[in-house]
């Protein structure tokens, strides 16, 4: 964004963070509220509100905040239904997590999809002028640039997906999966996490639709070429490192540690999302109880879990799970002076958050799956070089790419997590700078300006025209 100075770059996701308190629980807000901080441009998408269908215009409301302009739209209510709690978060979630067993398919879904699409097209069209650079975010839009190549946008149009690519056998599963990846290719660059969702998608276009690859990071089909490669999202480091050595968070760890008697605390801070491993995080935390019982009264497990998606069914279920399990867990063990298992189900400031990670001994990041995980990164960001804590990092969180030194662990295996936990909160103290000293390097150095610098780097070495 004030890119050249001749280009602007507009940014288009579903979400719209909130540039002022960026207290938005989701890695993709986060990751480009920070990208975006010190540039100029226009952040376009929805803004969080429903409309009735044939109701309220659609027209964009343009908001500054300082440098950046918001454009955001409500949705339909037939698009909220079909848009996003259907086809996005009930077809595309559970299957690029690779829970086949939770996707549903319906007609009206897709439609909904397709439609959607075409609508924030129409909408977005008015703001784009022709040298302008745009980058869309995210499964919520992957049809974006075909609907706006139909509408003589000629500009160069990125693709950034934050979750993972499916193996091809997990997306073939997908009745859409030819439809879905023929429409990725309007695109000029895809960006993915990992090089294992490059490899998925790069193996799917191979083998399932006559592609080729041109050049390391080049792939033909469908008669276009596509740059694809990876540019692992990462955090504003510096920003989170200070936040949580501010006065304030100085002041808010010793009231934590008052509070909680000196006690060990293990933090995890997720979406209350099936795919973030709640309540296998649980059951492993009660084995520790039960394994090593001199962590009893003397470790907690802080839990922040705001809500996300309510009206899909699956995450109903979830939450009802989480809940159960805590209380059972604090039931069975916890003691008038000691509570086991804290459960926050709300989203909390950014401030208190980097506070939070600082206090704590564990940082407990164990998705069953992940495109990235910002929370992994921004849990060594907040720690002191001094006395950092330990990082456990599912090896399915896109994060184990690149931060290795972490404890990594196979999150469905409870036993192994629980040791992980053991070992972390037992680990010596030249060890744990050890690891965080190559931990902290690598989240510096791989950092939210290093994303999008590299993303829009691909995009600007691209022709305007489109190659063909
Ligand atoms: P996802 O994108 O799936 O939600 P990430 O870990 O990549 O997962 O990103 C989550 C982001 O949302 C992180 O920046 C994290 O700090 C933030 N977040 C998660 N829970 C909360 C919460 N309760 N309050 C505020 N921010 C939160
Ligand atoms: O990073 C994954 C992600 O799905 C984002 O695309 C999304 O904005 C965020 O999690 C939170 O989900 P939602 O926008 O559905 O509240």
């Amino acid at each position: 964004m004030g890119c050249d100075g001749v280009t602007r770059l507009v940014v288009v996701s579903n979400r719209v963070g909130d540039l002022d308190k960026m207290e938005a629980a989701g890695g993709l807000a986060v990751a480009l509220g920070a990208a975006l901080k010190d540039t100029t441009g226009l952040w376009f998408g929805w803004d969080g509100t429903v409309v009735e269908n044939n109701g309220d215009s659609l027209a964009p409301k343009l908001t500054r905040f300082n440098s950046v302009t918001t454009a955001t739209i409500p949705l339909r209510r037939s698009d909220y239904k079909n848009y996003y709690l259907g086809y996005s978060n009930r077809v595309i979630w559970p299957t690029f997590h690779y829970r086949l067993d939770l996707a549903t398919h319906r007609a009206a879904f897709i439609d909904g999809y397709k439609q959607a699409n075409a609508r924030i097209a129409d909408q977005l069209v008015k703001l784009v002028s022709p040298r302008d650079l745009v980058w869309v975010h995210d499964y919520h839009l992957i049809p974006l640039a075909a609907e706006l190549r139909r509408r003589n946008i000629d500009n160069r149009i990125g693709f950034f997906l934050h979750i993972p690519f499916p193996p091809p056998d997990i997306f073939l599963a997908n009745p859409d999966h030819a439809w879905l990846i023929e429409t990725l290719f309007s695109f000029d660059v895809i960006g993915f996490q990992t090089t294992s969702d490059l490899e998925n998608f790069r193996r799917y276009v191979r083998e399932h639709a006559k592609g080729r690859l041109e050049s390391e990071d080049r792939l033909c089909a469908f008669g276009r070429s596509v740059i694809a490669r990876t540019f692992p999202v990462g955090i504003d480091a510096d920003f989170f490192h200070h936040m949580a050595h501010s006065p304030e968070a100085h002041g808010q760890i010793r009231r934590l540690r008052q509070r909680t008697l000196n006690r060990k605390q293990i933090i995890g801070v997720d979406r209350l999302d099936y795919t973030k491993g709640l309540p296998d995080r649980l059951r492993a935390f009660r084995r520790l109880l039960e394994l090593y019982p001199e962590n009893i009264k003397t470790v907690s497990l802080n839990q922040i879990a705001p809500p996300t998606r309510e009206e899909v069914t699956a995450y109903v279920a979830i939450r009802k799970e989480l809940e159960g399990l805590s209380g059972e867990i604090n039931g069975e063990f916890g003691d008038f002076d000691w509570t086991p298992v804290r459960y926050i189900h709300r989203a909390v400031s950014r401030d208190t958050l980097a506070a939070l990670f600082r206090g704590s001994a564990v940082g407990l990041v164990v998705p069953l799956r992940d495109g990235m995980n910002l929370v992994a990164k921004e849990y060594v960001a907040a720690q002191s070089e001094a006395d950092p804590g330990v990082l456990i990092l599912s090896r399915f969180a896109g994060a184990a790419e690149d931060l290795q030194e972490a404890l990594i662990v196979n999150p469905y295996d409870r036993d192994g997590v629980t040791n992980a936990m053991q070992r972390a909160l037992n680990m010596s103290l030249e060890e744990r700078r050890e690891r965080h000293r190559a931990l902290f390097k690598r989240v510096c150095k791989r950092d939210a300006k290093h994303w999008y610098e590299s993303f829009l780097a691909a995009l600007k070495s691209c022709s305007p025209k489109r190659a063909a």
